[in-house]
């Protein structure tokens, strides 16, 4: 997967699969399953670093997680999710701090917002680092929306998200994904764009989906959105284990004389 092909793949009418991963293991789980993109995706402040939102995370955080992944990827498209106040400040900030996650191995950035950004898009894109759009919920302004909520019911807001979408794909992004705004205007939006939208709590007529990979696999159960399908329950299963190997210690049945030297 290189970003040529995130357009070629729209226009032929197939999906693109993206999940977030944070560290090698996980990041080579997610290969061997054929996943061709991985976002280091700054929810890693909330389902790794176990705080209640993404605001604290730092460069210092995603560009350490973005060394792990892209470290570890041997094909996969790796793009990493640009941190609060990283890119708001100024363009010239955004520019050296996303050139800062190619140069940690990161094939492109994603950022929040859509207009507002543009400038910092258009800058990107002219000197060569990719640029992946979100819209939507937005979790970097969660105090703005008074918590995680829908975003574009209003036809107002609808409006709004789809002239942001249309800046972005005007400034260079390479898709946008969307978070949580009701499926029809997800819908909208992926048909006025040449650029694939990747969906999240956004329906099914986007052109690829991205899930955090904790969601999917059923590991965090802190926050657990509408749109999350657990397709595993990890949670449940280390839950069981950790029991098992404590009760077997206390028992004296673990370990046993296979465990051991000799
Ligand atoms: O931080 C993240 O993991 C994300 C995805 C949920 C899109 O932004």
């Amino acid at each position: 997967m290189t970003i040529p092909d995130f357009r070629k793949r729209k226009a032929e009418g197939r999906k693109i699969v993206v999940v977030t991963a944070y560290d090698a293991l996980f990041t080579r789980i997610a290969e061997e399953a054929g996943m061709e993109v991985l976002l280091v995706g700054d929810s890693l402040g909330v389902v790794v670093q176990g705080k209640k939102d993404t605001l604290s995370v730092t460069m210092e955080d995603m560009l350490y997680h973005t060394r792990l992944v892209a470290g570890a990827a041997q094909h996969a498209l790796v793009i990493a999710d640009m941190p609060f106040l990283s890119y708001q400040v100024s363009v010239e900030e955004a520019v050296r701090n996303a050139g800062r996650f190619l140069q940690a191995g990161a094939a492109a950035v994603k950022l929040e917002g859509g207009a507002a950004v543009a400038d910092r898009v258009a800058a990107m894109t002219r000197f060569g680092i990719p640029v992946m759009g979100h819209l939507g919920m937005t979790p970097q302004s969660v105090h703005q929306y008074g918590g995680y909520k829908v975003q574009g019911k209003a036809a107002d807001q609808a409006e709004v998200l789809l002239n942001d979408a249309r800046a972005l794909e005007a400034a260079g992004a390479f898709a946008v994904v969307l978070e949580a705004v009701p499926a029809k205007l997800a819908k909208t939006i992926t048909h006025a764009l040449a650029i694939p939208t990747i969906g999240i709590g956004a329906g099914p007529s986007c052109d690829g989906q991205v899930l955090v990979l904790y969601d999917l696999l059923g590991l965090f159960d802190q926050f657990v959105p509408k749109f999350v399908k657990p397709y595993a329950h990890l949670r449940a299963d280390a839950l069981q284990a950790l029991r098992r190997y404590r009760e077997e210690v206390e028992q004296g049945k673990f370990p046993t004389d296979s465990e051991s030297y000799h």
